[in-house]
Protein backbone atom coordinates (compact mmCIF):
# COMPACT_ATOMS: atom_id res chain seq x y z
CA UNK A 1 0.00 0.00 0.00
CA UNK A 2 1.13 3.14 -0.99
CA UNK A 3 1.77 5.90 1.91
CA UNK A 4 -1.07 8.63 2.00
CA UNK A 5 -0.24 10.75 4.76
CA UNK A 6 0.33 14.01 4.54
CA UNK A 7 3.67 14.95 3.81
CA UNK A 8 5.63 17.38 6.50
CA UNK A 9 8.41 19.45 5.62
CA UNK A 10 11.29 17.28 6.04
CA UNK A 11 13.45 17.49 8.88
CA UNK A 12 17.01 18.53 8.93
CA UNK A 13 18.90 15.60 10.02
CA UNK A 14 21.33 16.38 12.61
CA UNK A 15 23.95 12.92 12.05
CA UNK A 16 26.61 13.53 9.88
CA UNK A 17 26.43 10.92 6.65
CA UNK A 18 29.33 8.19 6.41
CA UNK A 19 29.60 5.60 4.12
CA UNK A 20 30.12 3.41 6.94
CA UNK A 21 26.86 4.06 9.12
CA UNK A 22 25.12 2.76 5.73
CA UNK A 23 26.07 -0.63 5.48
CA UNK A 24 24.63 -3.62 6.28
CA UNK A 25 27.42 -6.37 7.49
CA UNK A 26 27.48 -10.07 7.35
CA UNK A 27 29.99 -12.08 9.63
CA UNK A 28 31.36 -15.04 8.24
CA UNK A 29 33.12 -17.87 10.38
CA UNK A 30 35.12 -19.32 7.17
CA UNK A 31 35.74 -22.52 9.42
CA UNK A 32 32.11 -23.16 8.87
CA UNK A 33 30.61 -21.14 5.81
CA UNK A 34 30.98 -23.16 2.86
CA UNK A 35 33.19 -25.95 2.22
CA UNK A 36 34.26 -25.89 -1.81
CA UNK A 37 37.21 -29.06 -1.49
CA UNK A 38 35.16 -31.23 1.10
CA UNK A 39 37.55 -31.88 3.16
CA UNK A 40 34.93 -30.88 5.89
CA UNK A 41 36.22 -27.22 6.18
CA UNK A 42 34.89 -24.31 5.31
CA UNK A 43 37.23 -21.85 3.08
CA UNK A 44 37.51 -18.97 0.93
CA UNK A 45 36.47 -20.52 -2.21
CA UNK A 46 33.53 -21.16 -0.57
CA UNK A 47 33.19 -17.55 0.35
CA UNK A 48 33.40 -16.44 -3.50
CA UNK A 49 31.33 -19.24 -4.80
CA UNK A 50 28.32 -17.84 -2.45
CA UNK A 51 28.50 -14.43 -3.24
CA UNK A 52 25.47 -14.60 -5.03
CA UNK A 53 23.43 -15.38 -1.81
CA UNK A 54 24.75 -12.85 0.12
CA UNK A 55 24.50 -10.21 -2.63
CA UNK A 56 20.78 -11.49 -3.28
CA UNK A 57 20.26 -11.45 0.48
CA UNK A 58 21.23 -8.15 0.26
CA UNK A 59 23.74 -7.28 2.36
CA UNK A 60 26.91 -4.68 1.41
CA UNK A 61 29.76 -5.64 3.37
CA UNK A 62 31.44 -9.04 4.94
CA UNK A 63 33.60 -9.34 8.35
CA UNK A 64 35.35 -12.45 7.94
CA UNK A 65 37.45 -14.15 11.09
CA UNK A 66 40.46 -14.83 11.01
CA UNK A 67 41.65 -16.39 8.00
CA UNK A 68 45.72 -15.87 8.61
CA UNK A 69 48.00 -18.71 8.98
CA UNK A 70 47.23 -20.41 12.43
CA UNK A 71 47.80 -23.50 14.03
CA UNK A 72 44.09 -22.79 14.61
CA UNK A 73 43.82 -23.79 18.84
CA UNK A 74 41.32 -21.13 19.16
CA UNK A 75 40.42 -20.91 15.68
CA UNK A 76 42.06 -18.45 13.97
CA UNK A 77 42.31 -16.34 17.09
CA UNK A 78 46.02 -17.47 17.72
CA UNK A 79 48.23 -16.37 14.44
CA UNK A 80 51.73 -17.40 13.53
CA UNK A 81 51.48 -15.26 10.50
CA UNK A 82 50.07 -11.80 9.99
CA UNK A 83 50.67 -11.66 6.36
CA UNK A 84 49.57 -15.27 5.17
CA UNK A 85 46.70 -17.33 4.45
CA UNK A 86 45.93 -20.32 6.61
CA UNK A 87 46.45 -23.64 3.95
CA UNK A 88 42.91 -25.35 4.68
CA UNK A 89 40.99 -21.45 3.89
CA UNK A 90 43.06 -21.54 0.84
CA UNK A 91 45.80 -19.35 -0.86
CA UNK A 92 46.85 -15.43 -0.99
CA UNK A 93 45.65 -16.13 -4.59
CA UNK A 94 42.16 -16.62 -3.49
CA UNK A 95 41.87 -13.87 -1.23
CA UNK A 96 42.65 -11.53 -3.74
CA UNK A 97 39.89 -13.24 -6.19
CA UNK A 98 37.89 -13.27 -3.22
CA UNK A 99 38.34 -9.16 -2.70
CA UNK A 100 37.58 -8.24 -6.28
CA UNK A 101 34.84 -10.84 -7.12
CA UNK A 102 33.42 -9.25 -4.21
CA UNK A 103 33.76 -5.46 -5.27
CA UNK A 104 32.04 -6.91 -8.44
CA UNK A 105 29.13 -7.85 -6.46
CA UNK A 106 29.38 -4.07 -4.67
CA UNK A 107 30.64 -6.06 -1.37
CA UNK A 108 33.80 -4.53 0.76
CA UNK A 109 34.92 -6.91 2.58
CA UNK A 110 36.50 -6.01 6.26
CA UNK A 111 39.02 -8.82 8.69
CA UNK A 112 39.88 -9.53 11.95
CA UNK A 113 42.96 -7.98 13.66
CA UNK A 114 44.06 -9.55 16.16
CA UNK A 115 47.16 -7.89 18.26
CA UNK A 116 46.99 -8.04 21.78
CA UNK A 117 48.76 -11.74 20.95
CA UNK A 118 50.30 -14.13 18.59
CA UNK A 119 49.96 -18.12 18.12
CA UNK A 120 53.00 -19.15 20.12
CA UNK A 121 54.30 -20.76 16.69
CA UNK A 122 54.43 -17.31 15.80
CA UNK A 123 58.00 -16.75 14.33
CA UNK A 124 58.60 -13.98 17.23
CA UNK A 125 57.38 -15.70 19.64
CA UNK A 126 59.63 -18.98 18.86
CA UNK A 127 62.75 -16.80 18.86
CA UNK A 128 61.61 -15.26 22.39
CA UNK A 129 61.05 -18.80 24.13
CA UNK A 130 64.18 -20.10 22.91
CA UNK A 131 66.81 -17.50 23.58
CA UNK A 132 66.46 -15.21 26.85
CA UNK A 133 69.11 -13.06 24.79
CA UNK A 134 66.60 -12.65 21.53
CA UNK A 135 65.56 -8.86 20.61
CA UNK A 136 62.12 -10.45 20.40
CA UNK A 137 61.83 -11.19 24.53
CA UNK A 138 60.54 -7.45 24.60
CA UNK A 139 57.56 -8.59 21.76
CA UNK A 140 56.33 -10.14 24.64
CA UNK A 141 55.75 -10.32 28.38
CA UNK A 142 58.40 -12.33 30.77
CA UNK A 143 58.69 -12.35 34.48
CA UNK A 144 60.54 -13.88 37.11
CA UNK A 145 58.02 -16.12 39.27
CA UNK A 146 57.77 -15.65 43.02
CA UNK A 147 59.46 -18.69 44.82
CA UNK A 148 58.55 -21.35 42.44
CA UNK A 149 55.05 -19.87 41.75
CA UNK A 150 53.72 -18.06 39.02
CA UNK A 151 54.40 -13.72 39.03
CA UNK A 152 50.77 -13.07 40.30
CA UNK A 153 47.55 -14.88 40.72
CA UNK A 154 45.77 -13.38 37.81
CA UNK A 155 43.40 -15.90 35.96
CA UNK A 156 43.19 -15.69 32.02
CA UNK A 157 39.79 -15.62 30.48
CA UNK A 158 39.88 -19.51 28.90
CA UNK A 159 40.97 -20.39 32.74
CA UNK A 160 44.16 -21.08 34.86
CA UNK A 161 47.09 -18.54 35.57
CA UNK A 162 47.60 -16.15 33.04
CA UNK A 163 51.38 -17.51 33.27
CA UNK A 164 52.82 -20.06 31.75
CA UNK A 165 56.09 -21.43 32.96
CA UNK A 166 58.93 -20.94 30.54
CA UNK A 167 60.24 -24.45 29.60
CA UNK A 168 64.44 -24.62 30.11
CA UNK A 169 64.88 -21.48 32.49
CA UNK A 170 64.52 -21.37 36.32
CA UNK A 171 61.95 -19.47 37.84
CA UNK A 172 60.46 -17.66 34.41
CA UNK A 173 56.87 -17.08 32.70
CA UNK A 174 55.02 -15.40 29.87
CA UNK A 175 52.17 -13.95 30.16
CA UNK A 176 48.81 -15.04 27.84
CA UNK A 177 45.41 -13.63 28.39
CA UNK A 178 43.69 -16.43 26.59
CA UNK A 179 45.01 -19.52 26.05
CA UNK A 180 48.34 -20.27 26.61
CA UNK A 181 49.27 -20.74 22.94
CA UNK A 182 48.21 -17.13 22.67
CA UNK A 183 50.98 -15.46 24.12
CA UNK A 184 50.14 -11.37 24.29
CA UNK A 185 52.70 -8.74 22.50
CA UNK A 186 54.08 -6.28 24.77
CA UNK A 187 52.42 -2.89 23.47
CA UNK A 188 54.85 -1.10 25.85
CA UNK A 189 57.50 -1.79 23.28
CA UNK A 190 57.52 0.55 20.72
CA UNK A 191 58.95 -1.62 18.02
CA UNK A 192 57.06 -4.10 18.24
CA UNK A 193 54.36 -1.37 17.97
CA UNK A 194 55.63 -0.30 14.98
CA UNK A 195 55.71 -3.67 13.49
CA UNK A 196 52.06 -3.77 13.81
CA UNK A 197 51.33 -1.11 12.27
CA UNK A 198 53.10 -1.46 9.49
CA UNK A 199 51.26 -5.23 9.03
CA UNK A 200 47.84 -3.29 9.54
CA UNK A 201 48.97 -0.53 6.89
CA UNK A 202 50.14 -3.04 4.46
CA UNK A 203 46.03 -5.21 4.38
CA UNK A 204 44.68 -1.61 4.38
CA UNK A 205 47.17 -1.22 0.96
CA UNK A 206 45.55 -4.42 -0.42
CA UNK A 207 42.03 -2.66 -0.97
CA UNK A 208 40.35 -4.24 2.22
CA UNK A 209 37.77 -1.84 3.32
CA UNK A 210 38.65 -1.74 7.15
CA UNK A 211 38.95 -4.57 10.37
CA UNK A 212 37.01 -5.53 13.10
CA UNK A 213 39.78 -5.38 15.99
CA UNK A 214 39.77 -7.98 18.05
CA UNK A 215 40.17 -7.98 22.40
CA UNK A 216 41.79 -4.99 21.89
CA UNK A 217 40.74 -3.15 25.41
CA UNK A 218 43.55 -5.96 26.92
CA UNK A 219 46.26 -4.37 25.26
CA UNK A 220 47.33 -2.81 27.91
CA UNK A 221 47.82 -4.00 32.06
CA UNK A 222 48.59 -2.69 35.45
CA UNK A 223 52.48 -2.59 35.31
CA UNK A 224 52.68 -3.32 39.02
CA UNK A 225 51.89 -6.61 37.89
CA UNK A 226 50.26 -7.27 41.69
CA UNK A 227 47.71 -9.82 43.31
CA UNK A 228 44.51 -9.47 42.95
CA UNK A 229 41.54 -10.84 45.73
CA UNK A 230 40.77 -13.88 44.43
CA UNK A 231 37.12 -14.04 42.90
CA UNK A 232 36.65 -17.70 42.20
CA UNK A 233 37.36 -21.36 43.76
CA UNK A 234 40.74 -21.81 41.89
CA UNK A 235 42.11 -18.85 44.23
CA UNK A 236 42.62 -16.56 41.29
CA UNK A 237 41.34 -13.60 39.87
CA UNK A 238 40.41 -12.46 36.69
CA UNK A 239 42.89 -10.72 33.82
CA UNK A 240 39.98 -8.12 33.83
CA UNK A 241 40.54 -6.66 36.91
CA UNK A 242 44.04 -5.36 35.98
CA UNK A 243 44.59 -6.21 32.10
CA UNK A 244 41.36 -4.48 30.61
CA UNK A 245 40.88 -1.25 29.76
CA UNK A 246 43.46 -0.06 32.00
CA UNK A 247 44.65 3.65 32.71
CA UNK A 248 47.45 4.47 29.76
CA UNK A 249 45.80 2.47 27.26
CA UNK A 250 44.55 6.13 25.45
CA UNK A 251 48.32 6.27 24.20
CA UNK A 252 48.62 3.14 22.69
CA UNK A 253 44.52 3.50 20.98
CA UNK A 254 45.13 6.85 19.77
CA UNK A 255 48.48 5.58 18.52
CA UNK A 256 47.29 2.86 16.49
CA UNK A 257 44.37 4.95 14.94
CA UNK A 258 46.73 7.61 13.95
CA UNK A 259 49.31 5.59 12.38
CA UNK A 260 47.04 3.46 10.71
CA UNK A 261 43.34 3.82 10.25
CA UNK A 262 43.35 7.40 9.97
CA UNK A 263 45.55 7.38 7.19
CA UNK A 264 43.07 5.43 4.97
CA UNK A 265 39.27 5.48 3.89
CA UNK A 266 38.79 2.48 5.83
CA UNK A 267 36.26 1.97 8.80
CA UNK A 268 37.57 0.60 12.35
CA UNK A 269 35.17 -1.69 14.50
CA UNK A 270 36.59 -2.29 18.05
CA UNK A 271 36.01 -5.48 19.97
CA UNK A 272 35.81 -3.32 23.54
CA UNK A 273 34.53 -4.96 26.09
CA UNK A 274 34.59 -3.60 29.95
CA UNK A 275 34.66 0.30 28.24
CA UNK A 276 32.18 2.17 30.65
CA UNK A 277 29.21 4.58 28.96
CA UNK A 278 31.42 7.42 30.24
CA UNK A 279 33.99 6.55 28.45
CA UNK A 280 32.10 6.11 25.17
CA UNK A 281 33.26 9.38 23.98
CA UNK A 282 36.99 8.59 23.98
CA UNK A 283 36.01 5.17 21.88
CA UNK A 284 33.75 6.81 19.32
CA UNK A 285 33.54 10.45 19.49
CA UNK A 286 34.52 12.78 17.03
CA UNK A 287 38.09 11.81 17.67
CA UNK A 288 38.00 8.66 19.07
CA UNK A 289 39.95 5.53 18.46
CA UNK A 290 37.23 3.51 16.54
CA UNK A 291 34.37 4.76 14.20
CA UNK A 292 32.53 2.18 16.00
CA UNK A 293 32.72 -0.72 19.00
CA UNK A 294 30.42 -3.55 20.10
CA UNK A 295 28.60 -3.07 23.36
CA UNK A 296 28.17 -6.54 25.37
CA UNK A 297 26.03 -5.09 27.74
CA UNK A 298 23.17 -6.85 26.96
CA UNK A 299 24.49 -9.55 25.04
CA UNK A 300 25.74 -11.05 28.35
CA UNK A 301 22.56 -10.61 30.04
CA UNK A 302 21.91 -14.19 30.68
CA UNK A 303 25.31 -14.88 32.41
CA UNK A 304 26.98 -12.68 35.20
CA UNK A 305 30.28 -12.50 33.33
CA UNK A 306 30.48 -13.03 29.64
CA UNK A 307 33.90 -15.96 30.60
CA UNK A 308 31.53 -17.76 33.50
CA UNK A 309 28.73 -19.39 32.09
CA UNK A 310 28.04 -21.53 35.47
CA UNK A 311 27.18 -17.85 36.94
CA UNK A 312 23.39 -17.67 35.01
CA UNK A 313 20.89 -15.05 36.07
CA UNK A 314 17.47 -14.53 36.02
CA UNK A 315 16.64 -12.14 33.65
CA UNK A 316 13.36 -10.18 32.66
CA UNK A 317 12.47 -8.63 29.79
CA UNK A 318 11.82 -5.31 31.35
CA UNK A 319 15.82 -5.44 31.68
CA UNK A 320 16.93 -5.99 28.58
CA UNK A 321 14.73 -3.65 27.65
CA UNK A 322 16.13 -1.14 29.84
CA UNK A 323 19.65 -1.97 28.86
CA UNK A 324 19.12 -1.89 25.11
CA UNK A 325 17.67 1.96 25.58
CA UNK A 326 20.68 2.93 28.01
CA UNK A 327 22.91 1.45 25.02
CA UNK A 328 21.20 2.95 22.52
CA UNK A 329 21.53 6.99 24.57
CA UNK A 330 24.97 6.50 25.15
CA UNK A 331 25.93 5.81 22.01
CA UNK A 332 23.42 8.51 20.38
CA UNK A 333 25.48 10.73 22.58
CA UNK A 334 28.45 10.03 21.91
CA UNK A 335 29.11 8.73 18.27
CA UNK A 336 28.19 5.55 16.13
CA UNK A 337 27.38 1.57 17.20
CA UNK A 338 27.75 -1.48 15.90
CA UNK A 339 24.71 -3.28 16.32
CA UNK A 340 24.63 -7.35 17.17
CA UNK A 341 22.18 -10.12 17.76
CA UNK A 342 24.95 -13.23 17.49
CA UNK A 343 28.56 -13.25 16.29
CA UNK A 344 30.94 -16.49 16.66
CA UNK A 345 31.30 -16.50 20.72
CA UNK A 346 28.15 -16.01 21.43
CA UNK A 347 25.06 -18.45 21.83
CA UNK A 348 22.23 -18.31 19.23
CA UNK A 349 19.79 -15.81 19.86
CA UNK A 350 16.63 -17.55 19.68
CA UNK A 351 17.74 -19.92 22.78
CA UNK A 352 19.12 -17.17 24.69
CA UNK A 353 16.58 -14.33 24.26
CA UNK A 354 13.27 -16.26 24.01
CA UNK A 355 12.06 -17.86 27.16
CA UNK A 356 8.99 -19.76 26.08
CA UNK A 357 10.10 -22.78 23.67
CA UNK A 358 7.31 -23.00 21.87
CA UNK A 359 8.60 -19.30 20.32
CA UNK A 360 11.69 -20.57 19.53
CA UNK A 361 10.60 -20.53 16.10
CA UNK A 362 10.26 -18.35 12.76
CA UNK A 363 7.83 -16.15 14.61
CA UNK A 364 10.91 -15.30 17.71
CA UNK A 365 13.51 -15.49 14.66
CA UNK A 366 11.77 -12.45 13.18
CA UNK A 367 10.81 -10.74 16.52
CA UNK A 368 14.64 -10.52 17.32
CA UNK A 369 15.78 -9.74 14.13
CA UNK A 370 13.19 -6.68 14.08
CA UNK A 371 14.37 -5.38 17.31
CA UNK A 372 18.43 -4.97 16.82
CA UNK A 373 17.99 -4.83 13.33
CA UNK A 374 16.23 -1.22 13.29
CA UNK A 375 18.26 0.71 16.25
CA UNK A 376 20.18 3.31 15.60
CA UNK A 377 23.97 1.83 14.51
CA UNK A 378 25.40 -0.39 11.20
CA UNK A 379 24.01 -3.67 12.03
CA UNK A 380 25.85 -6.99 11.60
CA UNK A 381 24.34 -9.74 10.77
CA UNK A 382 26.16 -13.40 11.76
CA UNK A 383 26.23 -16.22 9.41
CA UNK A 384 22.86 -18.60 10.25
CA UNK A 385 21.13 -15.22 11.94
CA UNK A 386 19.26 -15.11 9.05
CA UNK A 387 17.87 -18.67 8.73
CA UNK A 388 16.61 -18.08 12.39
CA UNK A 389 19.34 -21.56 13.30
CA UNK A 390 19.30 -22.48 17.07
CA UNK A 391 21.57 -23.79 19.66
CA UNK A 392 22.52 -27.53 19.70
CA UNK A 393 21.85 -29.90 22.69
CA UNK A 394 25.05 -32.12 23.23
CA UNK A 395 25.17 -35.03 25.24
CA UNK A 396 29.29 -35.39 26.18
CA UNK A 397 31.67 -32.75 26.79
CA UNK A 398 33.37 -34.82 24.26
CA UNK A 399 31.67 -33.11 21.11
CA UNK A 400 32.62 -29.92 21.72
CA UNK A 401 35.67 -28.27 20.07
CA UNK A 402 36.04 -24.70 21.19
CA UNK A 403 38.63 -24.41 24.31
CA UNK A 404 36.58 -22.37 26.47
CA UNK A 405 33.91 -24.59 26.21
CA UNK A 406 35.87 -26.91 28.12
CA UNK A 407 37.20 -24.47 31.02
CA UNK A 408 33.90 -23.34 31.75
CA UNK A 409 33.31 -27.13 31.87
CA UNK A 410 35.77 -28.17 34.27
CA UNK A 411 35.31 -24.63 36.03
CA UNK A 412 31.85 -25.23 36.91
CA UNK A 413 33.02 -28.77 38.95
CA UNK A 414 35.25 -26.97 40.79
CA UNK A 415 32.31 -24.07 41.72
CA UNK A 416 30.61 -27.48 42.97
CA UNK A 417 28.17 -28.07 40.10
CA UNK A 418 27.72 -31.72 38.67
CA UNK A 419 29.00 -32.90 35.78
CA UNK A 420 25.27 -33.03 34.72
CA UNK A 421 24.86 -29.23 35.11
CA UNK A 422 28.29 -27.80 34.10
CA UNK A 423 27.12 -29.83 30.59
CA UNK A 424 23.84 -27.68 30.81
CA UNK A 425 25.54 -24.41 31.31
CA UNK A 426 28.04 -25.38 28.27
CA UNK A 427 25.58 -26.62 26.13
CA UNK A 428 23.74 -22.89 26.55
CA UNK A 429 26.44 -20.94 26.29
CA UNK A 430 29.26 -22.90 24.43
CA UNK A 431 30.57 -20.68 21.15
CA UNK A 432 30.39 -23.99 19.46
CA UNK A 433 26.40 -23.42 18.88
CA UNK A 434 27.19 -20.62 16.51
CA UNK A 435 29.74 -22.16 14.91
CA UNK A 436 28.07 -25.26 13.33
CA UNK A 437 28.41 -25.38 9.40
CA UNK A 438 26.19 -23.34 7.60
CA UNK A 439 22.76 -25.18 6.52
CA UNK A 440 22.64 -24.37 2.90
CA UNK A 441 20.30 -26.90 1.87
CA UNK A 442 18.30 -30.42 3.21
CA UNK A 443 21.15 -32.86 2.41
CA UNK A 444 22.84 -35.27 4.88
CA UNK A 445 25.67 -32.80 5.27
CA UNK A 446 23.27 -29.72 5.35
CA UNK A 447 24.69 -28.45 1.71
CA UNK A 448 28.11 -27.40 3.57
CA UNK A 449 30.50 -29.46 2.60
CA UNK A 450 29.32 -32.16 -0.44
CA UNK A 451 30.97 -35.20 0.94
CA UNK A 452 32.33 -34.92 4.23
CA UNK A 453 31.97 -35.31 7.65
CA UNK A 454 31.84 -31.37 8.39
CA UNK A 455 34.53 -30.18 11.14
CA UNK A 456 32.25 -29.30 13.79
CA UNK A 457 28.41 -31.92 13.93
CA UNK A 458 25.03 -30.18 12.34
CA UNK A 459 22.68 -28.70 14.94
CA UNK A 460 20.04 -31.01 13.27
CA UNK A 461 17.50 -29.06 12.43
CA UNK A 462 18.93 -28.46 8.66
CA UNK A 463 15.68 -30.13 6.87
CA UNK A 464 13.63 -27.37 7.78
CA UNK A 465 16.24 -24.39 8.82
CA UNK A 466 17.98 -24.41 5.64
CA UNK A 467 18.65 -21.74 2.91
CA UNK A 468 17.54 -23.60 -0.08
CA UNK A 469 14.26 -24.31 1.26
CA UNK A 470 13.92 -20.40 2.66
CA UNK A 471 15.13 -19.05 -0.34
CA UNK A 472 11.31 -20.18 -1.99
CA UNK A 473 9.03 -19.84 1.12
CA UNK A 474 7.63 -16.22 1.35
CA UNK A 475 7.06 -16.14 4.97
CA UNK A 476 10.88 -17.58 5.63
CA UNK A 477 13.26 -15.84 8.24
CA UNK A 478 15.55 -15.20 5.32
CA UNK A 479 13.02 -13.20 3.24
CA UNK A 480 12.55 -11.57 6.40
CA UNK A 481 15.95 -10.52 6.28
CA UNK A 482 15.56 -9.53 3.04
CA UNK A 483 12.70 -7.84 3.38
CA UNK A 484 14.29 -5.87 6.72
CA UNK A 485 17.63 -4.77 4.51
CA UNK A 486 15.75 -3.97 1.49
CA UNK A 487 13.27 -1.54 3.89
CA UNK A 488 16.56 -0.09 5.61
CA UNK A 489 18.85 0.63 2.42
CA UNK A 490 16.44 1.14 -0.23
CA UNK A 491 13.24 1.88 0.52
CA UNK A 492 12.18 5.86 0.88
CA UNK A 493 12.59 5.48 4.26
CA UNK A 494 16.28 4.51 4.15
CA UNK A 495 17.36 8.44 5.30
CA UNK A 496 15.03 8.02 8.59
CA UNK A 497 16.22 4.20 9.37
CA UNK A 498 20.15 4.85 8.71
CA UNK A 499 20.13 8.56 10.03
CA UNK A 500 17.48 9.35 12.21
CA UNK A 501 17.27 9.77 15.74
CA UNK A 502 16.66 7.06 18.45
CA UNK A 503 14.07 7.52 20.79
CA UNK A 504 12.38 5.41 22.91
CA UNK A 505 8.91 4.09 23.56
CA UNK A 506 7.14 4.10 26.71
CA UNK A 507 5.00 0.29 26.87
CA UNK A 508 4.14 -2.18 29.10
CA UNK A 509 7.64 -3.99 30.76
CA UNK A 510 7.46 -6.66 28.23
CA UNK A 511 7.03 -4.96 25.13
CA UNK A 512 10.01 -3.27 23.86
CA UNK A 513 9.17 -0.24 21.31
CA UNK A 514 11.22 2.73 19.72
CA UNK A 515 11.08 5.56 16.99
CA UNK A 516 13.03 6.53 14.63
CA UNK A 517 12.79 10.13 13.80
CA UNK A 518 13.74 11.81 10.62
CA UNK A 519 11.90 12.59 7.48
CA UNK A 520 8.64 10.46 9.35
CA UNK A 521 8.50 8.52 12.18
CA UNK A 522 8.84 4.87 11.74
CA UNK A 523 7.68 2.82 14.86
CA UNK A 524 9.57 -0.63 15.80
CA UNK A 525 7.32 -2.17 18.23
CA UNK A 526 8.09 -5.98 19.49
CA UNK A 527 6.05 -8.00 21.94
CA UNK A 528 8.74 -10.55 23.94
CA UNK A 529 6.39 -12.39 25.80
CA UNK A 530 3.84 -15.33 24.66
CA UNK A 531 0.53 -12.61 25.96
CA UNK A 532 -1.44 -10.93 24.15
CA UNK A 533 -1.18 -7.32 24.45
CA UNK A 534 -3.07 -4.63 23.94
CA UNK A 535 -1.06 -0.59 22.33
CA UNK A 536 -3.10 2.29 22.58
CA UNK A 537 -2.43 4.85 20.34
CA UNK A 538 -1.36 2.88 17.53
CA UNK A 539 -2.11 3.85 14.21
CA UNK A 540 -0.18 4.01 11.01
CA UNK A 541 0.92 2.04 7.40
CA UNK A 542 2.27 -1.08 8.52
CA UNK A 543 5.89 -1.60 6.74
CA UNK A 544 6.89 -4.75 8.30
CA UNK A 545 5.02 -7.85 10.19
CA UNK A 546 6.18 -10.78 11.56
CA UNK A 547 2.66 -12.40 11.47
CA UNK A 548 0.38 -12.61 8.29
CA UNK A 549 -2.63 -10.33 10.45
CA UNK A 550 -2.66 -7.88 12.30
CA UNK A 551 -5.55 -6.91 14.94
CA UNK A 552 -6.88 -3.60 15.15
CA UNK A 553 -9.02 -2.18 17.92
CA UNK A 554 -11.01 0.59 18.60
CA UNK A 555 -8.15 2.39 19.88
CA UNK A 556 -4.72 0.90 19.35
CA UNK A 557 -3.40 -2.72 17.87
CA UNK A 558 -3.23 -6.48 19.71
CA UNK A 559 0.16 -7.46 19.13
CA UNK A 560 -0.17 -11.20 19.41
CA UNK A 561 3.22 -13.21 21.14
CA UNK A 562 6.51 -12.24 19.92
CA UNK A 563 4.74 -10.30 17.28
CA UNK A 564 6.77 -7.59 16.02
CA UNK A 565 5.81 -4.54 13.94
CA UNK A 566 7.54 -1.64 11.69
CA UNK A 567 5.06 1.36 11.72
CA UNK A 568 5.17 4.45 9.77
CA UNK A 569 3.31 6.71 12.21
CA UNK A 570 0.47 8.57 11.00
CA UNK A 571 1.78 11.91 11.39
CA UNK A 572 -1.82 13.84 12.40
CA UNK A 573 -2.07 11.45 14.99
CA UNK A 574 0.47 13.67 17.35
C1 LIG B 1 37.86 -12.37 20.87
C2 LIG B 1 37.33 -13.30 19.79
C3 LIG B 1 37.29 -14.69 20.33
C4 LIG B 1 38.70 -15.10 20.69
C5 LIG B 1 39.34 -14.10 21.65
C6 LIG B 1 40.82 -14.28 21.69
O1 LIG B 1 37.00 -12.27 21.95
O2 LIG B 1 36.09 -12.85 19.34
O3 LIG B 1 36.72 -15.59 19.44
O4 LIG B 1 38.68 -16.35 21.30
O5 LIG B 1 39.14 -12.77 21.24
O6 LIG B 1 41.41 -13.84 20.49
CA1 LIG C 1 37.58 -26.88 2.45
Amino acid sequence: MENHFPEKAPKILKEKPFWWKEEVVYQIYPKSFYDSNNDGIGDINGITQKLPYLQELGITMLWICPIFTSPMVDNGYDISDYKGIQPEFGSMGDFDELLSEAKKSGIKIILDLVVNHTSDKHVWFQSALNDSKSNYRNYYIFKEGNNENPPNNWRSIFGGSVWEKVPNEENMYYFHTFDKKQPDLNWENPVLRQEIYDMVNWWLEKGISGFRIDSITFIKKDQDYTDVIPDGADGLASVKHKGRNRPGIKDFLSELNRETFQKYECVSVGEAPGVTYEEYDQYIGNNGYFNMIFDFHYADIDVESGSEWFRRTNWQIKELKNQIFKSQEAIQKNGWGANFLENHDQPRSITKYIKDEKYQNEIGAKALGTLFFFLRGTPFIYQGQELGMKNFKRGTIADFNDVSSIDNYQRSMLEGYTSQEALEFVNQRSRDNSRTPFQWNSSETAGFSESTVPWLKLVGDHTTVNARVQLEKEDSVLCYYKKMIQLRNKSKYRETLIYGEFVPMNTTDHIIAYERIGRETIQVIINLSNQASLIEGLSGEILLNNYSEITYEKNGLTLQPYQALVLRKEENNG
